[in-house]
């Protein structure tokens, strides 16, 4: 089953992606990890988009769909978590081609439905692993006090050059007026439905899993 966690910064789509990958063997696929990973190694690549992130604006199609083909041509999986992909709609069609030429098909969008308000909050109180990329936040999910990461035992946490107020207003722009028009674009396909997002992760976990498994 491939599937995409749709919804606006800070919505939960990296956290609920993670506890997925854990439960059922499925490989998350987040453009911005991918992206963070160029810019920390250096590549020209990476050099290009770093600006645009920390703005907050969305880099170009070409390169996410890029990074989202070579996935799909050599990761050969049961199930893909599309998280932070497709943003825009001409992205949405070109997985819809890349997943026909795997013979593969979407299955289903979750859409996490957020009030704005909570996500300020999220973003600012951010952190995650250095090592292995587990999602923290000082208020919810606070770092254990030994300060080692749960998942691997990591030490190193960073916070995002994107997760400040001024950033995020750009990154919630973008969402309403490139990313939401694919709520009916799914919609239209039979395949969107959405969960209340501002529940407990646990909570959140289990209303994703009775929308995989209805
Ligand atoms: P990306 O990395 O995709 O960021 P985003 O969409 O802004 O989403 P976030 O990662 O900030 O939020 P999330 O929904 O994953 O929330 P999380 O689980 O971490 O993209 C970054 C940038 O890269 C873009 O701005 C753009 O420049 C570029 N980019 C990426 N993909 C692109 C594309 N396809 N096209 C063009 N450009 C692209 O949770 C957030 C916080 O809340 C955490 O602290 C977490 O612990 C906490 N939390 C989570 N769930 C709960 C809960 N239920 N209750 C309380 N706290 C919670
Ligand atoms: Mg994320």
């Amino acid at each position: 089953m491939n599937i995409i966690l749709l919804g606006p910064p800070g919505a939960g789509k990296g956290t609920q992606a993670r506890i997925l990958e854990e439960n059922r063997g499925m490989v998350q696929l987040s453009t911005g990890d991918m992206l963070r990973e160029a810019k920390d190694s250096g590549t020209e690549m990476g050099k290009i988009v770093a600006d645009v992130m920390a703005r907050g604006d969305l880099v170009t199609d070409e390169i996410v769909i890029g990074l989202i083909r070579e996935k799909l041509e050599t990761v050969k999986v049961n199930g893909f978590i599309f998280d932070g992909f497709p943003r825009t709609l001409a992205q949405a069609d070109a997985l819809g081609k890349l997943l026909a030429d795997e013979g593969q098909t979407l299955d289903k969008v979750i859409e996490l439905r957020v009030d704005d308000d909570v996500l300020v909050q999220r973003i600012t109180a951010r952190s995650t692993c250095g090592s292995c990329g587990e999602v923290y936040n000082d208020l919810t999910k606070p770092i254990p006090e030994d300060g080692k990461c749960v998942k691997c035992g990591g030490t190193e946490f960073k916070r995002r050059a994107d997760d400040n107020e001024d950033s995020l207003r750009t990154r919630l722009m973008a969402y309403y007026k490139q990313t939401s028009p694919l709520i009916g674009y799914y919609y239209a396909q039979g395949k969107h439905s959405s969960v209340d997002g501002l529940g407990e992760i646990a909570e959140i976990q289990s209303a994703i899993a009775g929308q995989l498994d209805a």
